[in-house]
Protein backbone atom coordinates (compact mmCIF):
# COMPACT_ATOMS: atom_id res chain seq x y z
CA UNK A 1 0.00 0.00 0.00
CA UNK A 2 1.69 3.70 -1.26
CA UNK A 3 2.07 6.25 1.19
CA UNK A 4 -0.68 8.05 -0.08
CA UNK A 5 -3.17 5.29 0.82
CA UNK A 6 -2.48 5.16 4.08
CA UNK A 7 -2.34 8.68 4.74
CA UNK A 8 -5.81 8.66 2.84
CA UNK A 9 -7.03 5.60 5.57
CA UNK A 10 -5.88 7.86 8.63
CA UNK A 11 -9.16 10.19 9.53
CA UNK A 12 -6.93 11.94 12.15
CA UNK A 13 -3.87 12.44 13.85
CA UNK A 14 -4.32 11.74 17.92
CA UNK A 15 -0.56 11.95 19.10
CA UNK A 16 2.27 13.36 16.47
CA UNK A 17 5.63 12.28 16.32
CA UNK A 18 6.35 15.15 18.55
CA UNK A 19 3.97 15.20 21.10
CA UNK A 20 5.05 11.17 21.55
CA UNK A 21 8.88 11.98 21.73
CA UNK A 22 8.28 14.91 24.54
CA UNK A 23 5.88 12.43 26.55
CA UNK A 24 8.16 9.34 26.31
CA UNK A 25 11.23 11.63 27.11
CA UNK A 26 9.28 12.69 30.39
CA UNK A 27 8.72 9.50 31.36
CA UNK A 28 11.77 8.07 30.85
CA UNK A 29 13.31 10.45 33.32
CA UNK A 30 10.44 10.15 35.69
CA UNK A 31 11.47 6.00 35.90
CA UNK A 32 14.99 6.77 36.28
CA UNK A 33 14.07 8.63 39.33
CA UNK A 34 11.56 6.62 40.75
CA UNK A 35 13.95 3.44 40.35
CA UNK A 36 16.93 5.46 41.75
CA UNK A 37 18.34 5.94 44.92
CA UNK A 38 15.88 6.06 47.72
CA UNK A 39 13.07 5.72 45.13
CA UNK A 40 10.63 2.49 44.22
CA UNK A 41 13.39 -0.24 43.55
CA UNK A 42 12.71 -3.29 46.13
CA UNK A 43 15.17 -5.60 44.70
CA UNK A 44 17.24 -6.89 47.57
CA UNK A 45 20.30 -7.72 44.94
CA UNK A 46 20.12 -3.74 43.62
CA UNK A 47 19.80 -5.49 40.17
CA UNK A 48 18.25 -2.89 37.83
CA UNK A 49 14.62 -2.63 36.80
CA UNK A 50 13.39 -5.32 34.40
CA UNK A 51 11.18 -3.74 31.66
CA UNK A 52 8.87 -6.17 30.02
CA UNK A 53 7.79 -5.36 26.26
CA UNK A 54 4.54 -7.03 25.89
CA UNK A 55 4.79 -7.94 22.20
CA UNK A 56 4.05 -7.05 19.46
CA UNK A 57 2.72 -3.41 19.87
CA UNK A 58 4.56 -2.22 22.70
CA UNK A 59 8.21 -2.77 20.75
CA UNK A 60 7.82 0.68 18.97
CA UNK A 61 7.29 2.42 22.44
CA UNK A 62 9.42 0.62 24.53
CA UNK A 63 12.37 0.84 21.33
CA UNK A 64 11.98 4.75 22.14
CA UNK A 65 11.33 4.55 26.17
CA UNK A 66 14.35 2.74 27.27
CA UNK A 67 16.31 5.21 25.15
CA UNK A 68 14.95 7.84 27.48
CA UNK A 69 15.62 6.46 30.39
CA UNK A 70 19.53 7.62 31.37
CA UNK A 71 20.07 5.22 33.93
CA UNK A 72 20.80 1.20 34.11
CA UNK A 73 17.63 -1.20 33.10
CA UNK A 74 17.39 -4.73 31.58
CA UNK A 75 14.57 -5.55 29.46
CA UNK A 76 13.17 -9.15 28.20
CA UNK A 77 10.01 -9.92 25.72
CA UNK A 78 6.44 -11.22 26.18
CA UNK A 79 3.92 -12.19 23.63
CA UNK A 80 0.72 -12.56 24.49
CA UNK A 81 -2.58 -12.62 22.51
CA UNK A 82 -5.78 -10.68 23.56
CA UNK A 83 -8.31 -10.89 20.29
CA UNK A 84 -7.97 -11.77 16.78
CA UNK A 85 -7.06 -15.39 17.18
CA UNK A 86 -9.46 -16.86 17.17
CA UNK A 87 -10.24 -16.27 21.32
CA UNK A 88 -13.17 -15.04 22.51
CA UNK A 89 -12.89 -11.27 23.57
CA UNK A 90 -11.27 -11.47 27.37
CA UNK A 91 -9.81 -14.61 26.86
CA UNK A 92 -5.73 -13.90 26.83
CA UNK A 93 -3.00 -16.50 25.26
CA UNK A 94 0.44 -16.46 25.75
CA UNK A 95 2.65 -16.96 22.77
CA UNK A 96 6.11 -16.56 24.28
CA UNK A 97 6.91 -16.06 27.82
CA UNK A 98 9.88 -14.04 29.36
CA UNK A 99 13.34 -15.73 28.65
CA UNK A 100 15.05 -14.87 32.36
CA UNK A 101 13.50 -15.28 36.32
CA UNK A 102 11.74 -12.38 37.26
CA UNK A 103 12.16 -13.96 41.25
CA UNK A 104 12.94 -10.75 43.47
CA UNK A 105 13.39 -8.60 40.31
CA UNK A 106 11.26 -5.16 40.43
CA UNK A 107 9.74 -5.55 36.52
CA UNK A 108 8.30 -3.21 34.68
CA UNK A 109 5.50 -3.96 32.01
CA UNK A 110 5.73 -1.78 28.82
CA UNK A 111 2.32 -1.72 27.07
CA UNK A 112 1.33 0.54 24.31
CA UNK A 113 -2.13 0.53 25.25
CA UNK A 114 -4.30 -0.67 27.91
CA UNK A 115 -7.89 -1.02 26.61
CA UNK A 116 -10.17 -3.47 28.52
CA UNK A 117 -7.39 -3.93 30.81
CA UNK A 118 -7.54 -8.37 30.33
CA UNK A 119 -4.31 -8.23 29.25
CA UNK A 120 -2.34 -6.72 31.90
CA UNK A 121 -4.35 -7.88 34.93
CA UNK A 122 -3.60 -11.26 33.09
CA UNK A 123 0.25 -10.74 32.79
CA UNK A 124 -0.03 -8.94 36.43
CA UNK A 125 -1.22 -12.07 37.69
CA UNK A 126 0.83 -15.00 36.03
CA UNK A 127 4.40 -12.20 37.07
CA UNK A 128 3.14 -11.95 40.62
CA UNK A 129 2.57 -15.97 41.03
CA UNK A 130 6.87 -15.78 40.23
CA UNK A 131 7.39 -13.42 43.08
CA UNK A 132 9.22 -10.53 42.08
CA UNK A 133 10.49 -7.31 44.26
CA UNK A 134 7.74 -5.53 42.72
CA UNK A 135 5.64 -4.78 39.35
CA UNK A 136 4.73 -1.91 37.87
CA UNK A 137 2.95 -0.74 34.75
CA UNK A 138 4.02 1.67 32.27
CA UNK A 139 1.72 2.33 28.98
CA UNK A 140 1.56 4.40 25.97
CA UNK A 141 -1.95 5.48 25.85
CA UNK A 142 -4.86 4.15 29.08
CA UNK A 143 -7.81 4.25 26.87
CA UNK A 144 -10.54 4.43 30.20
CA UNK A 145 -13.34 4.04 27.51
CA UNK A 146 -13.86 -0.02 27.37
CA UNK A 147 -12.03 -1.00 31.30
CA UNK A 148 -13.22 -3.71 31.65
CA UNK A 149 -10.87 -4.65 34.89
CA UNK A 150 -9.51 -2.42 37.35
CA UNK A 151 -5.82 -2.00 36.97
CA UNK A 152 -3.56 0.27 38.71
CA UNK A 153 -1.19 2.16 35.93
CA UNK A 154 1.91 3.31 37.22
CA UNK A 155 2.96 5.59 34.41
CA UNK A 156 0.72 6.75 31.38
CA UNK A 157 2.01 8.45 28.33
CA UNK A 158 -1.81 9.44 27.31
CA UNK A 159 -5.03 9.45 28.86
CA UNK A 160 -7.81 8.62 25.91
CA UNK A 161 -11.25 8.58 26.93
CA UNK A 162 -13.07 8.31 23.96
CA UNK A 163 -13.67 4.62 22.34
CA UNK A 164 -11.44 5.36 19.61
CA UNK A 165 -9.94 2.90 16.65
CA UNK A 166 -5.96 4.23 17.17
CA UNK A 167 -3.60 2.39 14.75
CA UNK A 168 0.51 3.65 14.47
CA UNK A 169 3.25 3.80 16.17
CA UNK A 170 3.10 0.08 17.09
CA UNK A 171 -0.62 -0.50 16.93
CA UNK A 172 -2.07 -2.20 14.02
CA UNK A 173 -5.50 -3.21 12.30
CA UNK A 174 -4.93 -6.69 10.76
CA UNK A 175 -0.91 -6.29 11.06
CA UNK A 176 -0.99 -3.19 9.26
CA UNK A 177 -0.39 0.65 10.54
CA UNK A 178 2.35 -0.40 13.28
CA UNK A 179 4.97 1.17 10.99
CA UNK A 180 3.26 4.80 11.15
CA UNK A 181 4.82 6.96 13.58
CA UNK A 182 2.29 8.66 15.04
CA UNK A 183 -0.99 7.80 16.18
CA UNK A 184 -3.84 8.15 14.17
CA UNK A 185 -7.92 7.37 14.08
CA UNK A 186 -8.67 4.31 11.04
CA UNK A 187 -11.19 5.75 9.00
CA UNK A 188 -14.16 3.68 10.21
CA UNK A 189 -15.13 2.80 6.61
CA UNK A 190 -11.80 0.92 6.77
CA UNK A 191 -12.66 -0.81 9.69
CA UNK A 192 -14.77 -4.06 8.60
C1 LIG B 1 -3.10 -5.11 22.22
C2 LIG B 1 -2.17 -4.24 23.04
C3 LIG B 1 -2.33 -4.79 24.43
C4 LIG B 1 -3.76 -5.28 24.45
C5 LIG B 1 -4.62 -4.33 25.20
O1 LIG B 1 -2.45 -6.29 21.89
O2 LIG B 1 -0.84 -4.33 22.58
O3 LIG B 1 -1.43 -5.85 24.70
O4 LIG B 1 -4.21 -5.35 23.09
O5 LIG B 1 -5.95 -4.73 25.19
P1 LIG B 1 -6.78 -5.12 26.48
O6 LIG B 1 -6.48 -4.10 27.54
O7 LIG B 1 -8.20 -5.03 25.99
O8 LIG B 1 -6.41 -6.49 26.88
P2 LIG B 1 -2.99 -7.33 20.80
O9 LIG B 1 -3.53 -8.54 21.51
O10 LIG B 1 -3.89 -6.63 19.84
O11 LIG B 1 -1.68 -7.81 20.09
P3 LIG B 1 -0.45 -6.96 19.52
O12 LIG B 1 0.28 -6.37 20.71
O13 LIG B 1 0.37 -7.96 18.79
O14 LIG B 1 -0.99 -5.87 18.62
Amino acid sequence: MSDRLIKERIGAVLFSEQAIRERTHELGMRIAQDYGPGGLARDTQGRPPLLVCVLHGALVFMADLVRQIPTEIEYDFICVSSYGNGTSPGEVSLIKDLERPIKGRDVLIVEDIIDTGNTISYLRRGFAAHDPASIRICTLIDKVARREVQVEVNYAGFLLEEDAFIVGYGMDYGELYRNLPYIGLLKPKYIR
